[in-house]
């Protein structure tokens, strides 16, 4: 029950609002049914004994209203009328069951999209602490789950409910002893059951969870590390793992089917059983068989359309409990996570929406620290970096370069000292970001196009096909891109580039940082890959920008940097020289040192 309001938690105002409507559809629904069922009593008794049409007031002025003067006719009407009725109301639960179905699969869509979208829009930070297959699993698998084996079910069992009531309710109006104690003896019975499957469904339910994790992360890992899974045959081991985790995935699955059909099923020689009593307790009290014949139809009609009801409503019990742990993953990431600042549009944030940035980006005793490590990883840094200058970061690695530009970009939010723009601070993290133009240390290219890479995130139809091919030649790739790819721009470069060298997915990464011709270039690594005449080719194009943008430079190749109008030397996350190349390799020892061995 904690898992169902949860999960309706997670829906939207207008989400909830139709579940309304839909509710009275299902108990008229199963009002409908009912009729039918009830309708059946009067006809068997007018079988058994036609002088009830004129005893019986309903059926007397029935009769009299169509002006009968048979009693066979009316008979023949009557029951032609209980079969009109009940192929209507059939009709009707048609419909409910396809608005029921068509809410129910929505919701799957809607609940999946939300759980992506409030992870995407989670701050950098949190995706260093979660494991990117954990996320994806709960998108694509366990949300499918949760709805086809929580909601579909308790919309079913809602709506077998409210007919099971009905269907009892009408037993105990037509006599109250027999339906108590059937209801006593089912109830009883179920009651039991439901106590022993419990702790085994939550026991499985949980085991479900942390398998399908396993096998998420095994895929994911063996296909995303393949050439190392090669070259050192670590088929076997990964192959291991995955079906460790497949198989305690499935055989918990089946626990699961077997744990909630398992009382159903007891359910046909309970009944039988039952079936019995009852005509032996009806023979005792009722004497003859025709007065006991209305009783017992409508008994065998009820029985056996609440049986199979009763089934799936314990089915459904034992599935939501199954599941709870699902539904309180699902719900915690939904509402427990950083609320994400959603645009009020789903249209591209327009890359011109930028934070106006004139004159010079101050880093004031700025400090940070990863939630994880113990001493912090950059401390008092102070720097100015002014508008179109080109500024060169250095020093060995691990000494916190990346995690710099990563605190001036804002992906991650500095834990002391401030950065003002222009002299004040940042209000708008996402404008501020839109003035950037990043390639990262590692480049991911998506399995698409040259040219979508390069554009990277804009729709085909807002591409710009000149801006790709100026950037690309700033990036030294276009002359590559024409005259040895077959397809030009329209080549596939494979899943995450596979089909291209390093360097040359470093270009395209140069390139779509270029594209939307930011104000600050953000180079973090990104020459490494490529031999030094390219290297050199892609560093003087990049001077050709020098002065008309603000260009941020880190190199472990110290003549990358040589050019640039100051450098930055750290050491373990502080500034510990800084200045202009000659300068630099004049001044300071271990700087000459670095430079030193990269021109030897
Ligand atoms: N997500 C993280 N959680 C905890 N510590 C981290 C995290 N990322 C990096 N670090 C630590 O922060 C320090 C600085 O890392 P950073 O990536 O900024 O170094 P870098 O100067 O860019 O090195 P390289 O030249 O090798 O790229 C390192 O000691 C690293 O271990
Ligand atoms: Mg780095």
């Amino acid at each position: 029950m904690r898992s169902i309001i949860k999960l309706i938690s997670l829906f939207t105002p207008g989400e909830k609002r139709r579940l309304i409507p839909l509710t009275l559809a299902v108990v008229v629904m199963s009002f409908l049914e009912v009729a039918g069922i009830g309708a059946l009593g009067p006809f068997m008794s007018v079988v058994a004994d036609p002088n009830i049409i004129r005893t019986q007031p309903i059926l007397s002025s029935l009769y009299q209203f169509f002006g009968f003067t048979d009693d066979r006719a009316f008979l023949i009407a009557m029951g032609v009328g209980i079969f009109l009725f009940m192929v209507l109301s059939t009709v009707f639960k048609m419909f409910v069951l396809y608005a029921m179905y068509r809410y129910v699969g929505n919701r799957r869509y809607t609940l999946s999209h939300r759980l992506f979208k409030q992870y995407l829009y989670q701050p950098y930070s949190y995706f260093l602490d979660h494991n990117t297959s954990e996320l994806s699993k709960n998108l694509l698998t366990e949300v499918d789950l949760v709805v086809s084996d929580v909601l579909r079910p308790t919309m079913d069992a809602f709506a077998r409910g409210v007919l099971a009531l009905s269907i009892l309710g009408f037993l105990i109006a037509s006599n109250p002893v027999v339906a108590l104690a059937t209801g006593a003896i089912f109830g009883v019975f179920y009651l039991t059951m439901y106590g022993f499957v419990r702790p085994r469904l939550a026991y499985h339910g949980k085991n479900l969870r942390e398998a399908n994790r396993v096998r998420f992360k095994a895929a994911g890992e063996a296909f995303g590390a393949i050439k190392d899974v090669k070259i050192l045959g670590k088929e076997p081991a990964f192959s291991q793992t995955y079906a460790a985790g497949a198989r305690h995935f499935a055989l918990s699955q089946a626990s699961r089917q077997i744990f909630s059909t398992l009382p159903g099923q007891t359910m046909y020689p309970l009944a039988a059983g039952f079936a019995v009593a009852l005509v032996i307790f009806l023979l005792g009290t009722h004497g003859s068989l025709g007065e006991m014949l209305p009783l017992l139809a409508v008994y065998a009609f009820a029985l056996q359309r609440l049986i199979p009801e009763i089934k799936d409503i314990f089915q459904a019990a034992s599935q939501i409990r199954y599941y709870r742990h699902t539904v309180d993953v699902l719900y915690s990431d939904m509402t427990e996570t950083h609320p994400p600042v959603l645009p009020e549009t789903e249209e591209l944030n327009p890359p011109s929406d930028r934070l106006p940035f004139n004159r010079e980006v101050q880093l004031e005793k700025l400090a940070f620290s990863y939630p994880t490590s113990r001493a912090p990883v950059l401390n008092e840094i102070d720097l100015t970096i002014n508008k179109n200058t080109t500024i060169g970061l250095v020093g060995t690695t691990g000494c916190g370069k990346t995690t710099l530009v990563d605190v001036i970009m804002l992906l991650l939010e500095p834990t002391g000292g401030k950065m003002l723009v222009d002299g004040n601070p940042i209000t708008d993290k996402v404008k501020w970001q839109r003035n950037f133009g990043y390639v990262p240390q590692q480049i991911f290219l998506s399995d698409d196009t040259v040219a979508a890479n390069i554009a990277f995130g804009v729709p085909e139809r807002l591409r710009n096909p000149a801006a790709v091919e100026q950037a690309a030649k700033v990036a030294n790739l276009h002359d590559f891109v024409t005259t040895e790819l077959e397809h030009g721009y329209d080549t596939l470069v494979g899943e995450r580039g596979i089909r291209l060298s390093g360097g040359q997915r470093q270009r395209v990464g140069i390139a779509r940082a270029l594209y939307h011709d930011p104000d600050i270039l953000v180079m973090d690594e990104a020459t490494s890959a490529l031999d030094s005449v390219t290297e050199d080719a892609v560093m003087d194009a990049i001077h050709n920008l020098m002065h008309t943008k603000t260009i941020m430079i880190i190199a472990h190749r110290i003549t990358t940097v040589r050019e640039c109008d100051e450098i930055f030397f750290l050491e373990r996350g502080r500034i510990i020289a800084r200045g202009k190349y000659d300068a630099l390799v004049r001044d300071n020892p271990k700087f000459r040192a670095m430079a030193k061995v990269n021109i030897e």
